[in-house]
């Protein structure tokens, strides 16, 4: 069996963290999505990843490299353009050839991993096995309507949902899945959808098993939905620290404190993650907050947010919470007079002042 990972596309709802980097590569608990997506597929006994990449290529190859790392052999794939997830598919077919697989969706977080799913579809060989979890906003998503435990219909987005059951972003194929792909249609958004190859296989009589997962899944696209996993990923570490801490600190609860941190005369309560070589100076670091690498926090009070690397919050004293903070941002009190707000933001930027 074959993975294979979807990494291109466009993160147009994380702009504009997504303007500069690829969405898969946002760090929940200090590591980028896309390395709980490898790590999962290792531990269901796959080595032989497929990439699919597009205009972020560069990236994600350096973040990725060859997967000796994880013990999985990488072979990155080219998109064009964005076309779709089953355009995606279609592009697959030489690395994939004629063996069954898993896809995994770049931007997709699925807390209990997927070796048990990847096992149920080994030992009962349907032709595609699609994962469902409900929701409470389906219109977002792919949605099923099922009879019984057969799929009647799948539709991408719909403005008014049969169920509340989103298709999550993890499914697996045989080699049928090629057929379908080469026989739909774009739909209205001119993309190739994977839900209509889907639907495609359950029209021609193929055996399509759904499977409604329980446990804790995200599509992190938006802001709130990556807060929200960096909170559940949070809760699951162990504290530690290998870093520095004075006496003048105070660690509350599960904190870890990666190499070369260092906390000085400082509040950090967990479930937190301060990275390497980051500095926390008389300051308060609240619960589910991710720090990144080489980060400067002096003077200021941030909780519920996600600090991306080489960035600083200097002198900042009403408290940051619910905030996604960019690679190399500054955020700081300004001394010159008047007194007065100065943002340089990015394209689609948000700020909330007081
Ligand atoms: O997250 C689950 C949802 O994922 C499903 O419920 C939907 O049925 C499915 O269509 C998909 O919807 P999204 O609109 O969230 O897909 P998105 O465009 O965000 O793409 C998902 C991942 O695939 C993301 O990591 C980017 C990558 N991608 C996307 C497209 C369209 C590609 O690599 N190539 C593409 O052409």
């Amino acid at each position: 069996m074959k993975a294979l990972i979807l990494s291109g596309g466009e993160g147009t709802r994380l702009r504009p963290i997504t303007h500069t980097s690829a969405k898969q590569l946002v760090p929940v608990a200090n590591k980028p999505i896309l390395f709980y997506a490898i790590e999962a597929i290792k531990e269901a006994g796959i080595d032989n990843v497929g990439i699919i990449v597009g205009e972020t290529e560069n990236e994600i190859k350096s973040a990725i490299g060859d997967g000796s790392q994880w013990g999985i052999k990488a072979t990155y794939i080219r998109q064009e353009a964005p076309l779709g997830l089953a355009h995606a598919v279609k592009i697959a077919e030489p690395f994939i050839k004629k063996e069954s697989f898993v896809m995994f969706l770049g931007d997709n977080l699925i807390k209990d991993g997927i070796k048990s799913l990847v096992d149920e579809f080994i030992e009962r060989k349907p032709n595609a096995q699609i994962l469902l979890a409900r929701v409470k906003d389906p219109q977002r998503f792919g949605v099923a309507e099922l009879s019984g435990d057969k799929i009647v219909r799948l539709i991408e987005k719909p403005k008014d949902p049969p169920s509340d059951l989103a298709l999550v972003g993890v499914y697996m194929f045989d080699k049928n899945i090629f057929e379908a792909v080469n026989n739909i249609k774009p739909s209205w958004r001119n993309e190739l959808e994977i839900t209509d190859a889907i639907q495609y296989m359950v029209d021609k009589g193929y055996d399509v098993q759904p499977h409604i997962i329980n446990g804790w899944w995200k599509d992190t696209g938006k802001l709130e939905d990556m807060l929200e996993a960096n909170r559940i990923i949070l809760d699951t570490l162990t504290g530690r620290c290998d870093g520095f801490v004075d006496s003048d600190s105070h660690i509350i609860g599960k904190v870890v404190i990666e190499k070369g941190a260092e906390v000085i005369n400082s509040i950090i309560r967990g479930p937190a993650i301060i990275g390497e070589n980051t500095k926390i100076i008389n300051s308060f670091i609240g619960p589910f907050t991710s720090v990144y690498f080489d980060v400067v926090i002096k003077n200021s009070e941030i909780e519920h947010s996600i600090i991306l690397e080489k960035s600083s919050i200097l002198d900042i004293h009403v408290r940051i919470e619910d905030s996604l903070i960019g690679k190399n941002v500054e955020v700081s009190k300004s001394p010159i007079k008047p007194k007065a707000y100065r943002f340089m933001l990015g394209d689609n930027s948000k700020v909330g002042v007081l």
